[in-house]
Protein backbone atom coordinates (compact mmCIF):
# COMPACT_ATOMS: atom_id res chain seq x y z
CA UNK A 1 0.00 0.00 0.00
CA UNK A 2 1.50 3.67 -0.70
CA UNK A 3 0.94 5.74 2.11
CA UNK A 4 -0.80 9.10 0.90
CA UNK A 5 -0.84 11.22 4.27
CA UNK A 6 -1.70 14.49 2.49
CA UNK A 7 -4.84 15.34 0.50
CA UNK A 8 -3.14 17.65 -1.83
CA UNK A 9 -2.46 16.64 -5.70
CA UNK A 10 -0.93 18.40 -8.33
CA UNK A 11 -2.04 17.37 -11.73
CA UNK A 12 -0.04 18.63 -15.10
CA UNK A 13 -2.19 19.76 -17.96
CA UNK A 14 -5.06 20.32 -15.57
CA UNK A 15 -6.17 23.09 -17.88
CA UNK A 16 -8.25 20.56 -20.15
CA UNK A 17 -9.73 17.42 -20.63
CA UNK A 18 -9.12 14.33 -18.18
CA UNK A 19 -6.75 16.77 -16.28
CA UNK A 20 -9.33 19.51 -15.36
CA UNK A 21 -11.79 16.64 -15.00
CA UNK A 22 -9.16 14.56 -12.46
CA UNK A 23 -8.93 18.27 -10.52
CA UNK A 24 -12.85 18.91 -9.88
CA UNK A 25 -12.70 15.37 -8.58
CA UNK A 26 -10.25 15.02 -6.44
CA UNK A 27 -11.36 18.63 -5.24
CA UNK A 28 -14.95 17.54 -4.38
CA UNK A 29 -13.65 14.81 -2.09
CA UNK A 30 -11.66 17.87 -0.55
CA UNK A 31 -8.50 17.46 -1.73
CA UNK A 32 -6.37 20.71 -2.52
CA UNK A 33 -5.31 21.02 -5.92
CA UNK A 34 -2.41 22.13 -7.99
CA UNK A 35 -3.51 22.48 -11.84
CA UNK A 36 -0.16 23.21 -14.09
CA UNK A 37 -0.46 24.00 -17.23
CA UNK A 38 1.09 25.46 -20.21
CA UNK A 39 -1.91 26.92 -21.10
CA UNK A 40 -2.16 29.77 -18.31
CA UNK A 41 -5.93 30.92 -19.69
CA UNK A 42 -6.93 27.95 -19.54
CA UNK A 43 -5.36 26.79 -15.78
CA UNK A 44 -5.95 29.82 -14.36
CA UNK A 45 -9.68 29.36 -15.26
CA UNK A 46 -10.08 25.82 -13.81
CA UNK A 47 -8.36 26.83 -10.39
CA UNK A 48 -11.02 29.48 -10.57
CA UNK A 49 -13.70 27.19 -10.82
CA UNK A 50 -12.51 24.94 -8.06
CA UNK A 51 -11.74 28.26 -5.65
CA UNK A 52 -15.96 29.44 -6.84
CA UNK A 53 -17.28 26.02 -5.37
CA UNK A 54 -14.85 26.59 -1.65
CA UNK A 55 -12.31 23.97 -2.79
CA UNK A 56 -8.85 25.00 -2.91
CA UNK A 57 -6.61 25.63 -5.72
CA UNK A 58 -3.65 27.19 -7.52
CA UNK A 59 -2.48 27.75 -10.27
CA UNK A 60 1.26 26.90 -11.69
CA UNK A 61 2.42 27.53 -15.02
CA UNK A 62 4.29 24.77 -16.41
CA UNK A 63 5.96 23.35 -19.47
CA UNK A 64 6.24 19.24 -18.75
CA UNK A 65 9.28 20.05 -21.64
CA UNK A 66 11.14 22.04 -19.10
CA UNK A 67 12.88 20.07 -16.08
CA UNK A 68 13.25 23.45 -14.28
CA UNK A 69 9.46 24.21 -14.32
CA UNK A 70 8.41 20.68 -12.65
CA UNK A 71 10.95 21.49 -9.93
CA UNK A 72 9.85 25.02 -9.38
CA UNK A 73 6.08 23.30 -9.31
CA UNK A 74 7.48 20.98 -6.92
CA UNK A 75 9.12 23.60 -4.79
CA UNK A 76 5.84 25.63 -4.88
CA UNK A 77 3.65 22.94 -3.49
CA UNK A 78 6.03 22.48 -0.88
CA UNK A 79 5.93 25.94 0.36
CA UNK A 80 2.25 26.48 0.06
CA UNK A 81 1.03 22.75 1.61
CA UNK A 82 2.54 20.89 4.45
CA UNK A 83 3.56 17.81 2.13
CA UNK A 84 1.75 16.23 -1.41
CA UNK A 85 0.22 13.86 -1.71
CA UNK A 86 -0.67 12.64 -5.29
CA UNK A 87 1.61 13.65 -8.49
CA UNK A 88 -0.66 13.10 -11.90
CA UNK A 89 1.67 12.96 -15.07
CA UNK A 90 -1.60 14.10 -17.03
CA UNK A 91 -0.03 16.12 -19.66
CA UNK A 92 0.17 14.29 -22.79
CA UNK A 93 -0.54 15.70 -26.82
CA UNK A 94 -1.84 13.49 -30.27
CA UNK A 95 0.34 13.21 -33.28
CA UNK A 96 -1.75 13.43 -36.38
CA UNK A 97 -1.72 9.87 -38.40
CA UNK A 98 0.27 9.14 -40.72
CA UNK A 99 2.53 6.09 -42.27
CA UNK A 100 6.05 5.65 -39.60
CA UNK A 101 8.32 6.31 -42.67
CA UNK A 102 6.80 9.64 -43.57
CA UNK A 103 6.26 10.88 -39.80
CA UNK A 104 8.64 13.92 -39.55
CA UNK A 105 11.56 13.39 -36.50
CA UNK A 106 10.72 16.42 -35.53
CA UNK A 107 7.08 14.62 -34.24
CA UNK A 108 8.88 11.76 -33.43
CA UNK A 109 10.48 14.12 -31.08
CA UNK A 110 7.69 15.97 -29.95
CA UNK A 111 5.80 13.65 -28.82
CA UNK A 112 8.23 11.60 -27.17
CA UNK A 113 9.34 15.17 -25.26
CA UNK A 114 5.97 15.94 -23.90
CA UNK A 115 4.22 12.41 -23.03
CA UNK A 116 7.12 11.01 -22.34
CA UNK A 117 9.77 12.44 -21.23
CA UNK A 118 7.17 14.89 -19.47
CA UNK A 119 6.39 12.23 -17.14
CA UNK A 120 10.27 11.62 -16.56
CA UNK A 121 10.61 14.91 -15.43
CA UNK A 122 7.78 14.69 -13.13
CA UNK A 123 8.76 11.48 -11.44
CA UNK A 124 12.02 12.92 -11.17
CA UNK A 125 11.52 16.37 -9.83
CA UNK A 126 8.62 15.02 -7.29
CA UNK A 127 10.34 11.85 -6.25
CA UNK A 128 12.79 13.10 -3.46
CA UNK A 129 10.10 15.03 -1.91
CA UNK A 130 8.06 11.61 -1.61
CA UNK A 131 10.80 10.06 -0.09
CA UNK A 132 11.86 12.77 2.10
CA UNK A 133 8.28 12.47 3.39
CA UNK A 134 7.90 8.78 3.37
CA UNK A 135 5.07 7.99 1.25
CA UNK A 136 3.44 9.37 -1.93
CA UNK A 137 1.50 8.24 -5.41
CA UNK A 138 2.50 8.72 -8.30
CA UNK A 139 0.02 8.16 -11.41
CA UNK A 140 0.52 8.37 -14.95
CA UNK A 141 -2.06 8.92 -17.54
CA UNK A 142 -0.79 6.77 -20.43
CA UNK A 143 -3.08 5.29 -23.08
CA UNK A 144 -4.88 2.08 -24.13
CA UNK A 145 -2.87 2.58 -27.73
CA UNK A 146 0.45 1.48 -25.40
CA UNK A 147 -1.05 -1.77 -24.99
CA UNK A 148 -3.05 -2.02 -28.41
CA UNK A 149 -0.47 -0.46 -31.11
CA UNK A 150 -3.27 1.02 -33.71
CA UNK A 151 -2.59 1.92 -37.05
CA UNK A 152 -0.82 5.37 -38.13
CA UNK A 153 -0.11 5.88 -34.98
CA UNK A 154 3.07 4.60 -34.14
CA UNK A 155 4.76 7.56 -31.96
CA UNK A 156 1.90 8.25 -30.19
CA UNK A 157 1.81 4.38 -29.50
CA UNK A 158 5.60 4.23 -28.77
CA UNK A 159 5.41 7.28 -26.27
CA UNK A 160 2.81 5.46 -24.36
CA UNK A 161 3.78 1.49 -24.16
CA UNK A 162 7.12 3.72 -23.15
CA UNK A 163 5.11 5.42 -20.23
CA UNK A 164 3.63 2.13 -19.05
CA UNK A 165 6.94 0.36 -18.89
CA UNK A 166 8.21 3.62 -16.93
CA UNK A 167 5.35 2.77 -14.62
CA UNK A 168 6.07 -0.60 -14.10
CA UNK A 169 9.38 0.64 -13.28
CA UNK A 170 8.41 2.40 -10.70
CA UNK A 171 6.16 0.36 -8.97
CA UNK A 172 8.70 -2.16 -8.20
CA UNK A 173 11.39 0.76 -7.56
CA UNK A 174 9.07 3.10 -5.03
CA UNK A 175 6.66 0.35 -3.81
CA UNK A 176 9.80 -0.35 -0.69
CA UNK A 177 9.33 3.29 -0.03
CA UNK A 178 6.09 3.26 0.64
CA UNK A 179 5.42 5.14 -2.62
CA UNK A 180 2.13 3.73 -5.06
CA UNK A 181 2.14 3.87 -8.46
CA UNK A 182 -1.01 3.97 -11.00
CA UNK A 183 -0.87 3.66 -14.89
CA UNK A 184 -4.62 4.84 -16.74
CA UNK A 185 -4.59 3.48 -19.91
CA UNK A 186 -7.88 4.80 -21.44
CA UNK A 187 -9.54 4.39 -24.82
CA UNK A 188 -10.79 7.23 -27.13
CA UNK A 189 -13.19 9.44 -24.79
CA UNK A 190 -14.18 13.30 -25.83
CA UNK A 191 -11.78 15.80 -24.88
CA UNK A 192 -9.59 18.83 -26.58
CA UNK A 193 -6.20 16.34 -27.68
CA UNK A 194 -7.38 16.57 -31.29
CA UNK A 195 -6.28 20.07 -30.95
CA UNK A 196 -2.89 19.20 -30.16
CA UNK A 197 -2.24 17.93 -33.97
CA UNK A 198 0.11 19.85 -35.68
CA UNK A 199 -0.97 20.06 -39.54
CA UNK A 200 -3.04 17.40 -39.80
CA UNK A 201 -4.38 16.22 -43.01
CA UNK A 202 -8.07 17.19 -44.53
CA UNK A 203 -10.00 15.54 -42.36
CA UNK A 204 -8.02 13.85 -39.75
CA UNK A 205 -9.28 15.94 -36.85
CA UNK A 206 -12.87 15.57 -37.67
CA UNK A 207 -11.96 11.65 -37.81
CA UNK A 208 -10.30 10.98 -34.20
CA UNK A 209 -12.76 13.75 -32.55
CA UNK A 210 -15.76 11.68 -34.16
CA UNK A 211 -14.39 8.67 -32.64
CA UNK A 212 -13.84 10.18 -29.06
CA UNK A 213 -17.21 11.45 -29.33
CA UNK A 214 -18.59 7.62 -29.39
CA UNK A 215 -16.96 6.80 -26.64
CA UNK A 216 -19.54 5.07 -23.86
CA UNK A 217 -17.82 7.35 -21.19
CA UNK A 218 -16.49 10.57 -20.28
CA UNK A 219 -13.87 12.13 -18.65
CA UNK A 220 -15.44 12.90 -15.74
CA UNK A 221 -16.34 9.14 -15.05
CA UNK A 222 -12.36 8.42 -15.72
CA UNK A 223 -11.62 10.79 -13.60
CA UNK A 224 -13.76 9.32 -10.49
CA UNK A 225 -12.39 5.76 -11.13
CA UNK A 226 -8.72 7.40 -10.80
CA UNK A 227 -9.61 8.71 -7.19
CA UNK A 228 -11.04 5.00 -6.63
CA UNK A 229 -7.46 3.78 -7.71
CA UNK A 230 -5.30 6.06 -5.67
CA UNK A 231 -7.21 5.20 -2.67
CA UNK A 232 -6.93 1.50 -3.42
CA UNK A 233 -3.29 1.61 -4.31
CA UNK A 234 -4.24 -0.06 -8.19
CA UNK A 235 -1.90 -0.28 -10.39
CA UNK A 236 -3.20 -0.90 -13.50
CA UNK A 237 -6.40 1.11 -14.86
CA UNK A 238 -8.26 0.44 -17.75
CA UNK A 239 -11.35 2.56 -17.71
CA UNK A 240 -12.74 1.14 -20.80
CA UNK A 241 -14.11 -2.19 -19.91
CA UNK A 242 -13.58 -3.97 -23.39
CA UNK A 243 -10.36 -2.93 -23.28
CA UNK A 244 -9.35 -5.12 -20.95
CA UNK A 245 -10.74 -8.07 -23.41
CA UNK A 246 -8.14 -7.12 -26.10
CA UNK A 247 -5.63 -7.14 -23.71
CA UNK A 248 -6.57 -10.40 -22.76
CA UNK A 249 -6.78 -10.98 -26.57
CA UNK A 250 -3.06 -9.77 -27.31
CA UNK A 251 -1.75 -12.38 -25.10
CA UNK A 252 -3.67 -15.36 -26.01
CA UNK A 253 -4.67 -14.98 -29.58
CA UNK A 254 -2.78 -13.05 -32.00
CA UNK A 255 -4.51 -13.48 -34.81
CA UNK A 256 -8.06 -12.87 -33.51
CA UNK A 257 -6.14 -9.68 -31.83
CA UNK A 258 -4.61 -8.42 -34.89
CA UNK A 259 -8.32 -8.92 -37.00
CA UNK A 260 -9.94 -6.71 -34.08
CA UNK A 261 -7.38 -3.96 -34.55
CA UNK A 262 -7.67 -3.59 -38.21
CA UNK A 263 -11.36 -2.49 -37.49
CA UNK A 264 -10.58 -0.17 -34.85
CA UNK A 265 -12.84 3.00 -35.50
CA UNK A 266 -9.75 5.07 -36.29
CA UNK A 267 -7.54 2.60 -37.85
N1 LIG B 1 -8.81 11.87 -24.92
C1 LIG B 1 -8.48 10.62 -25.19
O1 LIG B 1 -9.16 9.93 -25.98
C2 LIG B 1 -7.30 10.00 -24.52
C3 LIG B 1 -7.16 8.59 -24.56
C4 LIG B 1 -6.06 8.01 -23.92
C5 LIG B 1 -5.15 8.78 -23.24
N2 LIG B 1 -5.30 10.16 -23.22
C6 LIG B 1 -4.29 10.93 -22.50
O2 LIG B 1 -4.93 11.75 -21.53
C7 LIG B 1 -4.06 12.85 -21.22
C8 LIG B 1 -4.88 14.13 -21.16
O3 LIG B 1 -5.30 14.45 -22.48
P1 LIG B 1 -6.77 14.98 -22.81
O4 LIG B 1 -7.42 13.96 -23.66
O5 LIG B 1 -7.44 15.46 -21.59
O6 LIG B 1 -6.39 16.20 -23.80
P2 LIG B 1 -6.59 17.79 -23.69
O7 LIG B 1 -5.92 18.33 -24.92
O8 LIG B 1 -8.01 18.12 -23.47
O9 LIG B 1 -5.72 18.17 -22.40
C9 LIG B 1 -4.31 18.13 -22.41
C10 LIG B 1 -3.75 19.28 -21.58
O10 LIG B 1 -2.32 19.16 -21.58
C11 LIG B 1 -1.78 20.48 -21.74
N3 LIG B 1 -0.42 20.39 -22.29
C12 LIG B 1 -0.04 20.10 -23.56
N4 LIG B 1 1.29 20.18 -23.69
C13 LIG B 1 1.77 20.54 -22.48
C14 LIG B 1 3.08 20.79 -21.96
N5 LIG B 1 4.16 20.73 -22.76
N6 LIG B 1 3.21 21.12 -20.66
C15 LIG B 1 2.12 21.21 -19.85
N7 LIG B 1 0.86 21.02 -20.28
C16 LIG B 1 0.69 20.68 -21.57
C17 LIG B 1 -2.76 21.18 -22.65
O11 LIG B 1 -2.61 22.61 -22.55
C18 LIG B 1 -4.09 20.66 -22.15
O12 LIG B 1 -4.60 21.50 -21.13
C19 LIG B 1 -2.96 12.84 -22.29
O13 LIG B 1 -1.76 12.28 -21.75
C20 LIG B 1 -3.53 11.92 -23.37
O14 LIG B 1 -2.54 11.30 -24.14
C21 LIG B 1 -6.36 10.76 -23.83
Amino acid sequence: MSSIAHQTVVITGAGSGLGRAMAHAFSKQGWSVAVADINIEAGEQVATEIKAVKGEAFFQHCDVRKETDLQQLRDRCLNQWEGIGVLINNAGVVSSMGSTELTPMSEWERLLDINLLGVVRGCAAFTPAFKAQQGGHIVNIASIAGIISLDKFANYNASKAAVIALSETLRIELGKKNIGVTVVCPSLFKTNLPDSMVNPREGQHEKVSQAMARSSISADDIARKVVNAVRKNQFYLLPHRHTWLVWWLKRSSVWLYERIISRWPIS
